[in-house]
Formats: C-alpha cells, structure tokens, sequence
C-alpha cells in the first residue's frame, strides 16, 4: 500500500502468541491484556534498545475491547483492563518515540468472541482508532465470508485513508482464502495493504516455525514477487525468547524471517528476555539484512539430499546474504560449496558471519569453503563484492 508507511518491513512487539486472550487480571496482573502489559513493553522497548534497532511499535491484539460498543456505536476497551481508555495510552507510547498498534476483527465477532467491525461500522472504527491515536492496524476476519471480505478489507483500507491519520494497515485476508491464487488477489493486496498474514498462526514450537518456513518457500515463485516496500508478506510473529525454540532454532527463525523480508513482530516477555534471545533479535546485521532498503524478498536456491537448504537475498549496492540451513537431527554437518556454485559472479567477496561475527576478508566465486551447520540451525552470512561495482571493469 502506497501510504508512505512501512517502506521496510514494520518492527516492534505484538501480544498474541505469548499472551493470547488472558483477561484474569486478577490472577495474573502481569500477564493479562491490560493497558499495564503494553505500558511495560514500551518501556522496555524504549529503554533497552529496541526502539534504536527498529523496533518500534507496540500492538494489542484481540480481547482488548469491552464486550459492548458504546452509546454512539463505538468501539470501547474493556473498562476494568484499560482504565486510562486508549487515547492515553497511546500518549504514553508517543511519549516514548513508539507507536500503538490496535487489533480488529472484519465480522460479526473477533476470533476470541469480542465485537468485530461488520460492513456497516468500518468507517466509524476507522475514524475512531484515528482519534485514539492508532498507528497500525490489524484487521482479522473471523466470523465475515468470502462477500463481506471482499468488501471489507478495501473498504477499511479506504477507510483509514480517509482519517487523515497514517496508519499502517495489515491484512488478516489471504489466511483466510487459503492463502493461494485464483482466490487471493496479491496484486489488490499490495495496493490496499501494508502487509498480510497469508497462513496459519505461529505457535510456540519448532514444529510451527517448520511448518510456516516450508509452507512460506514452498510457494515462493507465487510469493516473492508480491512483496516490496510498502507490501509485505507476513508468516507471523517471532517465538523467539518464549519457551519452545532452542538457542540454534532461534536463529533460524531470524534469519529465514530476514531472507523472507518479513514484519519482525516479537510476541515474547520483554521483561525477563534471556540474553540469547536478546543477542539474536538485536543482531545488527540481520536486522540490516532484513531491513534493506531495495526490499526484495529472498528465496530458497537449493533443497539437498543432506537436508541442508540454501537462501538468498539479493540486498541494495549489489551486497545480498545467504542462510545455511540444516533440517538434520544428528550432528554439526560440513557443507562444502563455493559463491560461483551458488550463482555469484566472477569476482571476490567479502564475507560477514552474522552471529558469528566474523569477517572473512576475501573469498573468490571459484574457492570451495566449508560452513559448520548445527542441527536445526543456521550459518548466515552478509556478502559484498570486494571490489566496489564502481570500479570493476570485467564484470
Ligand atoms: C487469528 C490471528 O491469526 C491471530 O494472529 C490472532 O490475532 C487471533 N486470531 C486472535 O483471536
């Protein structure tokens, strides 16, 4: 969507995965859906260099509204939960250099029961989350048909446009139609999206990061293409820093979330990170990768009998990365290729292990190297030709 909004892909922390529709306030004050959970993440967004890195906003998803709208027809928060009301929340995240993401669901219901935005109300939701402040929006569709979607999700896009107010704008829809053309339109997405959820919903394991990766390369060659600034495809939040990844597993997930151009939503406890999981999503060069201003989306190059995978993502300056990827259960395994072997041209490179950090300072398209990949983890290097394009006269 062409809003001047999210020219990369969007960065910042999203409260689903880790903390689903816990409304027990009473028991769980630290955990529930309340205007004290998202207060809590802008701080420590704010204060633990986050926001320096690109993470910057800070969104509510469902179960965060009144089970009732008010006496105009609006959309209200739970008042117990959000005594302040969102308008005052949203001050306190500006006040921080962040930005409030809301969550609404195109339907009779959200997914988890609370009211959703039917045809006749997405003006009057889209005006209203413009004067709470909103910068972002996340529209679900459960409980709307194919119809009403069709209607819905350019409606609201007009909607927003019409406050006046930039916000960013994600689209639930694709999920919803299976994800796959002829029912998904990518080129009508791209142009009333900022981005898309196109599949199932992230889990706290392994298993779903796997699930989401082979699903999201597998249709590559229908996906790549359609993402670009402003329009991003979107395979869901990082689990990283929750229970379910190992150490190597969560750097697999960033990295292939970095190949795959995708919004890097944490949905974790800002609070009580491990440094592990600290060091990995403020990893500068991955977020630099992930980042790049060309905005191309990445692809996988070769799927090998030895379970290893290869990506790539070609970066702006003629830099790009590559992703090592081991699907093995038994040991480290020592994978030997070389650049030219992996289509790079004539030429020498100048290589940057990426959680490693180290610098290799030269290695030629025609040397063979060999990565150490771990089991169910990632070798991820950032390349650039040693010699800069500018200078180069044979290639
Ligand atoms: C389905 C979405 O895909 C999830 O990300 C989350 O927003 C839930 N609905 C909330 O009910």
């Amino acid at each position: 969507l062409d809003n001047g909004l999210m020219r990369t892909p969007p960065m910042g922390w999203l409260a689903w995965e880790r903390y689903r529709c816990d409304i027990d306030c009473d028991n769980d004050p630290k955990n529930c859906i309340s205007e004290t959970l998202f207060r809590d993440m802008a701080d420590r967004l704010a204060e633990d260099g986050w926001r320096e890195l690109g993470y910057t906003y800070v969104n509510i998803d469902d179960c965060w509204s009144s089970k009732k709208r008010d006496g105009k027809g609006r959309l209200q928060p739970d008042p117990k939960r959000f005594p302040g009301g969102i308008p005052e929340l949203a001050r306190y995240v500006h006040d921080r250099g962040l930005l409030l993401g809301i969550y609404g669901d195109l339907g009779t219901f959200t997914c988890m029961g609370y009211p959703g935005t039917t045809l006749d109300n997405i003006e009057t939701d889209a005006q209203t989350f413009a004067d709470w402040g909103i910068d972002m929006l996340k529209f679900d569709g459960c409980y709307s048909n194919a119809t009403e979607q069709e209607k819905g999700y350019p409606l609201m896009s007009k909607a927003l446009n019409a406050t006046g107010r930039p916000i960013g704008y994600s689209c639930s829809w694709p999920a919803y139609q299976g994800g796959l053309p002829p029912k998904v339109n990518y080129t009508q997405l791209g142009e009333i999206c900022n981005l898309w959820r196109n599949y199932g919903d992230i889990q706290d394991s392994w298993d779903s990061v796997l699930n989401i990766v082979d699903w999201f390369f597998n249709h590559q060659d229908i996906l790549q293409t359609t993402a670009g600034p402003g329009r991003w495809n979107d395979p869901d939040m990082l689990v990283i820093g929750d229970f379910g990844l190992s150490l190597d597993q969560s750097r697999s997930q960033m990295a292939l979330w970095a190949i795959m151009a995708a919004p890097l939503f944490m949905s974790n406890d800002l609070r009580t990170l491990n440094s592990e999981a600290r060091t990995i999503l403020q990893n500068k060069a991955v977020i630099a990768i992930n980042q790049d201003k060309m905005g191309v989306q990445g692809r996988r190059l070769l799927k090998e009998k030895s379970e290893i995978e290869v990506f790539w993502r070609p970066l702006s300056n003629s830099d790009s990365a590559l992703v090592f990827f081991s699907r093995r259960s038994d040991m480290p395994y020592r994978y030997t290729t070389s650049l030219g072997k992996l289509n790079y041209k004539a030429g020498s490179y100048k290589v940057y292990d990426v959680f490693s950090e180290k610098l290799m300072p030269g290695l030629s398209d025609t040397t063979d190297f060999t990565v150490s990949i771990n089991p169910s983890g990632v070798v991820m290097w950032y390349i650039s030709p040693l010699v800069p394009l500018s200078f180069r006269q044979n290639y």
